[in-house]
């Protein structure tokens, strides 16, 4: 390319919250916008455009969006004194729930961008830059996004790959149905294209993603291939060496899909599996479709098909009306499991939702209370696996260097964290670790000499 088609440097500014989707959807942006001369920049000081993913499914991740706004506008203003300009786009889930508030709140926002309009970001960047006026974007389908987004540039040993979006189960509690839509799934040979170019940029390890994605039910041949026959497909691309999905719903635990866990070598034996509660009661106020006894028995299977399999799961604790006997059951879950780790939250009322509308909302400080005790109880079973693994050597798949030289870093198959003492291993290596010692969110090691290879 010679200089004068090269596009002009400018300076791309990205912050991104929430869930992986999220993730996996800001490096999807990137891509778009890398062919316009945009480069990643660690600073909004000097930057021409950013973009904020915002998240909408707790009160606390909305506001954050606003004050994050606030602070840019000043880096916007001392830009503008000096001549330069800065495009602010809001993109994600509050810019979906809530776009046209954005506009008339914070009139620093020059562009809104629901989750499903990425690829149409050149276009309305360049229009925001016209100064048009026009700064809300319009809906599209989920296809066309996946359709007209570019090829990936993964920049590491792991990756996301989403298979499947929004969601159709309308829990009581939640805004997702509402943001990110109805359910829909990428047709199979999208998602196997994907996965095999992310094979042959060196990807070893994919994590698919869905908010619902043991849903997934692509198109396939004429037909519908289900989660369990994509996974399988997924397994024979050659360099792909491990899978992982989340966030899976308890009630599409299809038989298929839990022999699968016992059957696929490539299937990382960990699974997140949010449970939200453990008393029936407030289960079904939440609509969750299962009860307790349900999401025993899918751990009791999914034990019995693979023994040495990790579980991560979702709580909220204090959903309106829930009683202090009822939040018992739910620690008692907790015994019964025993899960590797978990993400617990305060129920926090989301407008338009129907449990914002309940009876007997429960008070902040008994919600703090029964947070600190839940929370205590999973940090305990976190650190009871993670010093279980002590002695036991694991296959690490290496995904960088360490913190210290003659370092690197790398995961087990049980998704934790490992610092290991090695010099040789590659990224993208699977090599074997001696664990030495562990803390609640991660494990040091020490690498063996790989056995001699078998003539
Ligand atoms: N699709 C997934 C997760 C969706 S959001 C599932 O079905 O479980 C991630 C987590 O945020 C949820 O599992 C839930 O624990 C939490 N969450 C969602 N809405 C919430 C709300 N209104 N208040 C507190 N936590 C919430
Ligand atoms: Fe939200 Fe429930 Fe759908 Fe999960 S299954 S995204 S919690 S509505
Ligand atoms: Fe948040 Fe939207 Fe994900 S609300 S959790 S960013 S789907």
């Amino acid at each position: 390319m010679s200089d004068q088609q090269r596009p002009e440097l400018k300076r791309l500014f990205m912050e991104t919250y929430g869930c992986q989707m999220n993730v996996y959807d800001s490096e999807r942006m990137r891509d778009v916008l890398t062919p316009l001369g945009y480069a990643i920049t660690e600073k909004p000081d000097d930057a021409d455009l950013v973009i904020l993913n915002t998240c909408h499914i707790r009160e606390k991740a909305t506001e954050k969006v606003y004050s994050e706004i606030g602070r840019l506008r000043a880096h916007k203003e001392r830009r503008a004194s000096e001549g330069k300009g800065m495009t602010i786009a809001i993109a994600g889930c509050v810019a979906q729930a809530e776009g046209e508030e954005i506009i008339a709140r914070a009139p620093a926002v020059d562009l809104v961008v629901g989750p499903q309009a990425y690829h149409k970001l050149p276009e309305l960047i360049a229009r925001a830059a016209r100064k048009t006026g026009e700064r809300l974007a319009a809906d599209f389908t989920a296809q066309e996004k996946f359709d007209a987004l570019p090829a990936r540039a993964p920049d590491g040993v792991t990756a996301f790959l989403s298979i499947q979006e929004g969601c159709d189960k309308f829990c009581t509690f939640c805004v997702v149905p509402y943001t990110r839509g109805a359910e829909y799934s990428r047709p199979l040979a999208d998602v196997v294209a994907e996965a095999r170019g992310l094979a042959d940029r060196g990807v070893r390890e994919i994590t698919l993603l869905g908010q619902n994605v043991n849903a997934y039910h692509g198109e396939s041949r004429g037909g519908v291939a289900s989660f369990a026959e994509l996974l399988n497909v997924l397994a024979q691309i050659d360099g792909v060496e491990r899978l992982r999905y989340t966030t899976s719903h308890p009630i599409e635990m299809t038989d298929e899909l839990i022999a699968l866990h016992g059957a696929e070598p490539k299937l990382m034996p960990y699974l997140h599996l949010p449970v939200q509660s453990g008393s029936d009661r407030i289960l079904k106020a939440m609509n969750r479709k299962h009860d307790g006894a349900f999401y025993r028995d899918i751990v009791a299977r999914l034990r019995a098909a693979r023994p040495d399999i990790a579980l991560s799961t979702d709580f909220i604790v204090g959903f309106p009306g829930e009683k202090a006997r009822e939040f018992e059951e739910t620690m008692q879950l907790v015994r019964d499991v025993n899960f590797v780790s978990a993400f617990s939250f305060k129920y926090s009322a989301r407008p338009g939702t129907p449990a914002a509308a309940m009876m007997g909302q429960v008070s902040e400080e008994e919600k703090s209370e029964r947070l600190a005790r839940l929370q205590a109880l999973l940090a305990e079973q976190q650190r009871a696996f993670n010093g279980s693994q002590v002695e036991r050597v694991l296959p690490v798949l290496v995904t960088g260097d360490g913190r210290k030289a003659g370092q690197k870093h790398g995961r087990t198959p049980y998704l934790q964290a490992v610092h290991f003492e090695d010099t040789k291993a590659q990224n993208g290596d699977i090599v074997p670790v001696r664990i030495l010692a562990a803390s609640q969110n991660s494990l040091t090691g020490a690498r063996l000499e790989m056995a001699p290879e078998a003539a």
